[in-house]
């Protein structure tokens, strides 16, 4: 049989927190003074904590603080906690979990790629964390997003050479990091926004068993 290594970003893909991301990250620079886009803000996704304060300060022309950034990333978390405090498994996207118990069911590598530092808290908010065999996320790799090495533990934690890899992403970054570490690469959002990903999906309901099937076969 072969073996597989699917390995699946969090946030936009499991679970629909980018939403929850975004309304924290406009409400904090609303608050210095900083306007930004939806469509900037799909600079943002997949981007680590640190990253995205500085992206958005350097949008706003912003010069701050060690202090200052410190407490702003405080703030944001806290909002963002807010926001996620109540989440439950009704918070799964459609379709999620039909993949996910397929491939448990045909023994392949099931691993999560997240860069958030909250993902293991969520996935158990939503019952979820008994699906992966491995997890990587913010707090286990030093370098985030486009930078491959989220994908690269994740492969070599599951014992799986990279090229017999699969990568769900929703986030521009994600799928650079995925096509940078030599996996095939599975964009779950909008075509344009993600056209460097192998094949693009809305969601997970566009994405079929028998797809699924071939790329285990492969
Ligand atoms: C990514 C999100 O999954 O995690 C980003 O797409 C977020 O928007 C990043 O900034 C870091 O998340 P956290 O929970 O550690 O702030
Ligand atoms: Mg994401």
């Amino acid at each position: 049989m072969n073996t597989k290594g699917f390995i699946f970003d969090l946030d936009g893909v499991i679970v629909d927190t980018a939403k929850y991301h975004f309304l924290a990250w406009q409400k904090l620079a609303k608050s210095i003074g900083v306007d930004f886009t939806e469509t900037q803000n799909e600079q943002l996704k997949g981007v680590s904590r640190v990253k995205s304060l500085e992206k958005i300060l350097n949008w706003g022309q912003k010069t701050i603080s060690k202090d200052e950034f410190e407490s702003l990333m405080v703030s944001k978390n806290d909002d963002y906690l807010g926001h996620i405090n109540d989440m439950d498994a009704t918070e799964i996207l459609p379709d999620v979990p039909k993949i996910l118990n397929y491939l448990i069911e045909n023994k392949q590598g099931v691993a999560l790629g997240s860069a958030s530092k909250n993902a293991g808290p969520i996935l158990e908010k939503v019952n979820l964390l008994s699906k992966f065999d491995v997890i990587v996320d913010g707090n286990s790799v030093t370098k985030g997003k486009p930078d491959p090495e989220v994908f690269l533990t994740g492969a070599k934690l599951l014992k799986i050479e990279a090229k017999n890899c699969i990568v769900f992403e929703d986030a521009v970054a994600g799928v650079k990091a995925a096509n940078a570490a030599n996996m095939i690469s599975i964009g779950i959002g909008d075509k344009e926004t993600l056209h460097e990903a192998d094949y693009v999906f809305s969601d997970f309901t566009e994405i079929s068993i028998e797809f699924i099937q071939e790329l285990i076969n492969r």
